[in-house]
């Protein structure tokens, strides 16, 4: 072996496929029945797009961007997630003249220069729903709704919501001085990060996984008691709406999300199912982003769920239903003659919808009837001179063993019949 893919990069092969179409199909069907329509940004984007979007003190700037200089000279970076660029995108296509709420969906490949690990790659998958548009507090909740909507559907059974309100600017504005306050006396006994953190992102210390830096902010400020009253009464209704629309959650003080251009609702999707602790589905609203974009003031919700991690959890689940699709027919030829007929007839039931296979081995009709098996085919047709000299061809049902002799003219007739039958 010369060759292995990069660290954290990892290739979908064929037998991982089912489950990885499982989820994109349930992506599709689902999130246009709550109004989101697909957009594709571009894999990479000027850098300026995530280090303001983002946030310039977040993790995934300061140390998680795959960044490099193109050709030109441009500070270019793979895209460490998707909201900043649909933002990008939705002003650049001025969506703000051509529909007053924009729902959008997407999924495909993220980038972040991280530590690898189970459910946690270089590149990852994700897909999410982007709302431009609408303050409603309703809309928060559908969008928690679509969230837990395509795990469950998935076959996930215990999904868990972590909510929390981190508030408008001003509101973590006074927050933050006061957990500044509150954590100062406690500085040298936080974990270095969060020492630093102290400085340049306090908030981050909240969801701090080091224990020593949980167990002192526990007994912290929390941010609910700062929210101003319109973003109190936007909480309030969120809740109300997730009530009625029976979508259980439990309050995380804590939750902070580790991007910088949340405001208000934040949540966090797990599952329980398999004690998996990583988050399978993050998200909140953004009421900012779009006017530090350089539009005018448009608030948004969004989230965004891992593929990895989900297809990690739904192979040991084995809760979905996986649509590997065998052969319908395999058609066997005895020599160059025959291979030269079967090759027309493969085309024409290919052209018919039918999943068929030729010998490219040179195998021998024993070998190509064990093969037929092997991948599943319901039908096998024969082809052998003889046969063919007398414009015929046997068809073999796999399941009874039963072979008939029909002719050419009406094979795809035939066939079409045979696999109905099954
Ligand atoms: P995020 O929490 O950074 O949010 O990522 C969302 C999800 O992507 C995570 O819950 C996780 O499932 C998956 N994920 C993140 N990093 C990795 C990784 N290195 N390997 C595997 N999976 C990973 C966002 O990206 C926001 N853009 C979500 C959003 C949309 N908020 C508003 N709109």
């Amino acid at each position: 072996m010369k060759y292995y893919a990069p660290k954290g990069l990892n290739d979908i092969t064929p037998d991982d496929m089912p489950y990885w179409h499982a989820v994109e199909s349930e992506v599709r069907a689902t999130m246009p029945v709550y109004g989101y329509e697909e957009i594709r940004t571009p894999m990479m984007e000027k850098t300026e797009v995530f280090a303001r979007g983002v946030g310039e003190e977040t993790d995934v700037v300061e140390k998680e961007m795959y960044t490099f200089d193109d050709k030109g000279g441009r500070s270019m970076t793979l895209r460490p997630e998707n909201t900043a660029s649909v933002v990008r995108a939705y002003l650049e296509h001025k969506y703000y003249g051509k529909e007053e709420l924009s729902k959008w969906y997407y999924l495909g490949p993220m980038f972040r220069y991280e530590a690898p690990q189970k459910g946690r790659s270089r590149q990852f998958h994700q897909y999410g729903a982007e709302a431009i548009g609408s303050n409603d507090p309703a809309l928060d909740a559908e969008m928690i709704n679509l969230a837990t909507d395509i795990l469950t559907s998935l076959g996930l059974n215990e999904v868990g919501l972590s909510l929390n309100s981190i508030g408008c600017p001003d509101d973590r504005e006074e927050y933050i001085e006061e957990l500044v306050e509150y954590l100062n006396p406690f500085k040298e006994e936080l974990c270095e990060d969060c020492q630093a953190r102290l400085e340049t992102n306090p908030l981050r210390i909240l969801d701090c996984k080091n224990q020593a830096c949980s167990s002192i902010v526990e007994d912290g400020p929390e941010i609910t008691d700062y929210l101003c009253s319109e973003c109190r009464d936007h909480f309030k209704n969120v809740k109300k709406y997730l009530d009625q629309l029976n979508l259980s959650y439990t309050m995380d003080p804590n939750l902070v999300r580790g991007l910088d251009y949340y405001t208000k609702t934040v949540f966090e999707v797990f599952s329980s199912d398999l004690g998996a602790q990583d988050a399978l589905v993050g998200g909140g609203r953004y009421d900012g982003l779009v006017e530090l974009f350089g539009g005018d003031p448009t608030p948004a919700v969004g989230f965004a769920g891992g593929i990895e991690r989900l297809v990690l959890l739904l192979e040991e689940l084995e809760g979905v239903e996986l649509k590997k699709r065998e052969l319908d027919v395999y058609l066997a030829t005895l020599d160059r003659e025959t291979k030269r007929r079967g090759l027309k007839l493969v085309q024409r039931l290919r052209n018919s919808g039918f999943k068929t296979e030729i010998d490219y081995l040179e195998k021998s009709l024993q070998g190509q009837l064990g093969y037929a098996d092997r991948y599943g085919a319901d039908v096998t047709a024969i082809l052998g001179p003889q046969e063919l000299s007398e414009d015929e061809i046997t068809l073999r049902d796999m399941e009874t063993g039963e072979q008939t002799l029909v002719p050419l003219s009406d094979f795809t007739e035939k066939v079409k019949n045979l696999l109905e039958s099954e």
